[in-house]
């Protein structure tokens, strides 16, 4: 069919055409940003799932909720290779400059853009060009501790949020690359503000690793957030994930066709956008068959492979590519690390540091003690049909 016409969106953070089976996540985090915007407490969320879940969009959705509510809105997709203060620092700048305009809450957030520079300076970010314009004053968010320091600029943020009339939705993408420390600290902040009821809301979403907290900022996020999973669309929001667009641009699929595709994706949203996309292209008339289905499924793999697949593999040593190749020679997953040991013909505990490095990458994670799985769907077959 008229590939102009195609509905369907993969890519990463691509609005899809139909935001199917989200709705729960959706409501609470509508509910918690309408409660927090009325000093009333709220559980925020951390969203967990694989690559290609939809978490990004899910982040984008839940900003724009924000935005309707009349926040102010901050995104940052937390890096591998920098600190969590050189990215809040620009965010946290912006948002304080905004609230300075407003007369009622100028004061306050002149106050803040203050402990800001403290902050950056005691955190060595570069300011760069531009200058806060303000003058320090001592004592405020200056101690070198994250976790105290970031719960400082968070109050006094919220303080002036608060009197400027608007709320503060600070969204983290990739949680996974930040550091303990730096997630406790943002934990503790969060808590610090929701015990005062200021209008300070974070939402993150990252990759599902056991809990790496460790004391007060473990109990706290315990009772803090909670931790939707984000992960395949089961059948029926699968068919709406495929369905409604189709119909919508007057075209239809057949139920074999239909079928064909969810057991090709398992349901995960972005094979989904994939499979739905290139159906689309290779379909003569207005209706999708299952033998135009069969010839997308060698078109999107060869695409998976050249692309998706491919730059994981590329990021990582030889000796990390014959590790996940052991694994993939298992099966599907989850592993044993000390299987995984053994198909390698090595001590579990050499390989330490490579399964460490490997996770520190993002490509896998530890689902329970003593385990590891993909982060990415699939990728065992993809593994399997390239060895
Ligand atoms: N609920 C959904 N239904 C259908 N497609 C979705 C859904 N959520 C995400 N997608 C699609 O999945 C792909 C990956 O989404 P993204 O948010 O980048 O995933 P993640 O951040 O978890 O890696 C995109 O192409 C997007 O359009
Ligand atoms: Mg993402």
């Amino acid at each position: 069919m008229d590939p102009y016409t195609n509905p369907f969106s993969p890519g990463a953070g691509s609005r899809p055409p139909q935001l199917a089976g989200r709705l729960g996540i959706l409501e609470d985090a509508k509910i918690a940003l309408g409660r927090v915007a009325q000093g009333k407490s709220a559980q925020s969320q951390i969203l967990l799932g694989l690559r290609g879940t939809g978490k990004t969009v899910l982040l984008n959705e839940i900003e724009r909720y924000a935005e309707e509510k009349n926040y102010l809105t901050s995104f940052i997709e937390a890096p591998e290779d920098k600190t969590l203060t050189e990215m809040l620092y620009p965010q946290m700048r912006q948002a304080l400059r905004k609230m300075s305009v407003v007369e009622s809450a100028r004061s306050l957030a002149n106050k803040a853009l203050s402990g800001l520079r403290n902050f950056a300076s005691v955190f060595k970010v570069k300011i760069g060009e531009v200058d806060i314009g303000v003058e320090p004053t001592p004592g405020v968010a200056d101690s070198g501790n994250l976790e105290f320091d970031l719960t400082e600029m968070f109050v006094l943020i919220g303080e002036a949020a608060k009197a400027s009339g608007r709320g503060w939705a600070l969204l983290i993408d990739e949680v996974q690359y930040l550091k303990k420390e730096e997630l406790a600290a943002i934990i503790v902040a969060v808590h610090r503000v929701g015990q005062k009821g200021l209008p300070l809301v974070v939402v993150a979403a990252g990759l599902p690793q056991i809990a790496k907290l460790s004391g007060d900022a473990k109990s706290y996020a315990e009772r803090l957030f909670s931790y939707p999973a984000v992960g395949a669309l089961n059948k029926e929001a699968a068919e709406d994930a495929l369905v409604n667009p189709i119909q919508n641009e007057g075209a239809e699929i057949d139920p074999e066709a239909l079928e064909e595709i969810i057991a090709r994706t398992s349901g995960y949203p972005f094979f989904i956008q994939e499979w739905g996309h290139h159906s689309w292209n290779v379909a003569e008339g207005r209706r999708i068959s299952f033998q135009d289905v069969e010839i997308a499924t060698s078109r999107a793999l060869a695409r998976l492979d050249e692309g998706f697949f491919r730059v994981r593999m590329d990021r990582l040593t030889n000796a990390e590519i014959d590790y996940v190749h052991a694994m993939a020679a298992l099966g599907r997953g989850p592993y044993k690390s000390t299987d995984v040991a053994k198909q390698l013909e090595k001590a579990p505990s050499a390989l330490g540091p490579c399964r460490a490095s490997i996770i520190k990458k993002g490509m896998i994670y530890s689902p329970n003690y003593g385990e590891v799985e993909f982060t990415v769907p699939l990728f065992d077959d993809f593994l399997r049909r390239n060895r």
